[in-house]
């Protein structure tokens, strides 16, 4: 979900609704405002995107100056115009706006319910805004207190009360939530670019503290103690026409094409060119500590998990250190095999997945030095990680992520090349030419990008599929895991991706005349093995996509199709073949008139667990 808050002179309704606009990745079922004006807070909030809000809401009332809003995705309670936010109590005194998960909140329902209160929706949330009511007492900073002591979970709250027309309060705990200083204006959002057009200097939240905005000053609390806190001011220095779409049709095609910038921004200063050595300033490692880990365990999730399986196989191929590649979701609830010897590195784009965090805190918890890869500075995961390596990818909007996933894998590169250097499991011959490898791939990706015409031929071909199938060996088995959940989540195509050598083992049976199969063909050490697979699909009737390298020719007498490639060494080919494979998707998910950026069912950052 994201909330955001407004105080100050603009119009409210319009700057909360622009507001909800750049946080509708988060969530998208349901939005809703509410505004203070005068004498009463008046809620306006439906279900379904934003557009259906605009039609329901009049013109602001002139003495409107201050509001929140919100933009769901159901957790407790299908979309619905009752679970949306805010959430009121019966007399509307109080608004809340809610992100997260309030654990007890069953509980604290069943209370309320005994001493009278009544509700109106199925949402945890919504204890939240008849709590307010019950424990005011004349002062909110207060309430504030009294209300989260009776909260388990995770929150971040923005909160309006029809007794104080000139205050907004917020609160978090385990969920993003920032404050931004404007102009005699202030705002509160569960992200930064929500409030850009307004302000560049954030204050960012940290668990266990509260805000109380005006529109002059902004005072940060300790929600505990009510202790106030001094907390520098963090001014952003990228733009608000970054997250825009920039001519593409849709953010996610803006974002395929914008990887090879992203590529060369996440390179900058991070490869010596005198040396010809990887340096990461984030990292004072010296060997006597590298040396301490003798395991590496890599915990993500969705496309970031995919990311850590080529980064498992960069790794253990360079430094030959054994690495495990974990899903945050089941790291977490088992009784993982981490210490003090353990290096765990967590990767994801947001920095605020939830159960990424958690897998995080555990991992310190067991003693474990945890790196975090993300995309998101400030964020909670690269608050809490004892070392953070961003990828410079920018603000990634489509909910099928694309420049983060290739700027993830490239931050593997540089991590196995320079933990096998510091290691010297490798010769200074062989470092360069993974280097230059490396640093090309910028340049063969705008040449591949260049041919997407091809490719949305072939996915109107497939555009009707029952089910399409991923096949490769190797490193290639771990981008097909990446292109085949690429497809399902903006097709609703039914695909799987197989190690091609497992195909005889049950997969087969699902094979039939025309099932449209793609195949990756770029390891050479399995070239042999790969094209024997495709003559076991073909033989029952599969039609074959291969994707290979230029120099691999022979592959077209095996296949019904051919996507090459520029030549490159065959460890970095993932962050080529997985292009075409992200463009497959789109154009599929294109030709079905599908919602691109903004799949069914799903949120670009997925901060519950
Ligand atoms: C959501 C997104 C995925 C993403 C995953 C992990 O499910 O839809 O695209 O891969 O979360 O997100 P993170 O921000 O941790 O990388």
């Amino acid at each position: 979900c994201g909330i955001i808050g407004y105080i100050g002179e603009k119009d409210v309704q319009q700057v909360l609704t622009a507001g909800l606009s750049k946080l509708e990745y988060r969530g998208y079922d349901s939005a809703g405002i509410a505004v203070h004006h005068g004498d009463a807070v008046q809620v306006n909030k439906s279900k379904g995107r934003l557009d259906e809000l605009h039609h329901q809401l009049e013109p602001s009332p002139f003495s409107t100056r201050m509001g929140i809003g919100h933009t769901r995705w159901a957790t407790h309670g299908p979309p619905s115009d009752q679970n949306s936010h805010p959430h009121t109590d019966a007399g509307n005194e109080f608004a809340i706006v809610h992100n997260g998960i309030i654990e007890n909140y069953l509980e604290i329902k069943r209370d309320l319910a005994e001493i009278g209160y009544t509700f109106s929706s199925e949402t945890d949330s919504e204890v939240i805004s008849h709590l307010f009511h019950y424990l005011y007492e004349g002062n909110m900073t207060e309430t504030i207190q009294k209300v989260v002591e009776r909260l388990k979970g995770a929150y971040a709250l923005g909160i309006v009360s029809k007794h104080e027309p000139d205050r907004l309060y917020a609160v978090r705990e385990a969920s993003p939530l920032i404050i931004g200083a404007g102009e005699e204006e202030a705002l509160i959002s569960s992200d930064i670019p929500a409030v850009l057009e307004h302000t560049r200097d954030i204050y960012i939240l940290e668990d266990g503290e509260m805000a109380v905005l005006t529109k002059n000053d902004i005072t940060l609390l300790q929600t505990k103690t009510g202790q106030p806190l001094n907390r520098e001011i963090f001014r952003v220095d990228w733009n608000v026409e970054q997250a825009e779409k920039n001519g593409y049709d849709h953010f996610m095609l803006k974002e395929i094409h914008e990887q090879p910038e992203a590529l060369k921004k996440t390179l900058a200063g991070r490869v010596d060119q005198a040396t010809k050595r990887v340096q990461f300033e984030e990292l004072q490692w010296s060997l006597e500590r590298v040396e301490q880990w003798d395991k590496i365990t890599i915990i993500a999730c969705g496309t970031a998990y995919h990311a850590g399986l080529i980064g498992k196989h960069v790794i253990e191929e360079l430094t030959r250190t054994p690495v495990d590649v974990e899903v945050a979701s089941e790291f977490r609830y088992r009784r993982p095999i981490i210490d003090e010897k353990t290096l765990v590195i967590v990767i994801s784009q947001s920095g605020e997945t939830a159960d990424t965090l958690a897998a995080l805190r555990q991992s310190q918890h067991l003693g474990a030095n945890v790196l975090a890869i993300t995309n998101v500075v400030g964020s909670s995961i690269a608050r809490e990680a004892d070392e953070v390596i961003l990828t410079m990818a920018g603000p990634e909007i489509a909910v099928a992520s694309t420049k983060a996933y290739t700027t993830q894998v490239l931050v593997f590169y540089l991590l196995g090349i320079y933990l096998a250097d510091l290691k010297q499991k490798i010769t200074k011959d062989y470092r360069i030419q993974l280097l230059e490898a490396v640093l090309d791939i910028p340049n063969k990706m705008e040449e591949l990008l260049e041919y997407s015409e091809a490719l949305q031929r072939y996915s109107e071909s497939i555009k009707d599929a029952s089910s399409v199938f991923f096949i490769g060996r190797s490193l290639d088995h771990a981008v097909v895991l990446e292109g085949s959940l690429k497809l399902k989540e903006i097709s609703y195509i039914h695909s799987e991706a197989y190690a091609a050598g497992e195909l005889k083992h049950g997969t087969l049976a699902l094979i039939e005349e025309g099932t449209p199969i793609i195949a990756l063909i770029t390891q050479k050490e399995v070239n042999e093995k790969m094209l024997g697979n495709i003559k076991e699909v073909k033989a029952r009737g599969g039609h074959v996509l291969g994707v290979s390298m230029k120099e691999n020719m022979e592959m077209l007498e095996y296949v019904d199709e051919g996507c090459y490639i520029p030549d490159s060494l065959s460890l970095v080919t993932p962050l080529l073949t997985v292009i075409p494979l992200q463009l497959i998707s789109y154009y599929t998910s294109l030709a079905l008139g599908n919602d691109v950026d903004k799949p069914r069912n799903l949120a670009k950052s997925v901060t519950v667990e």
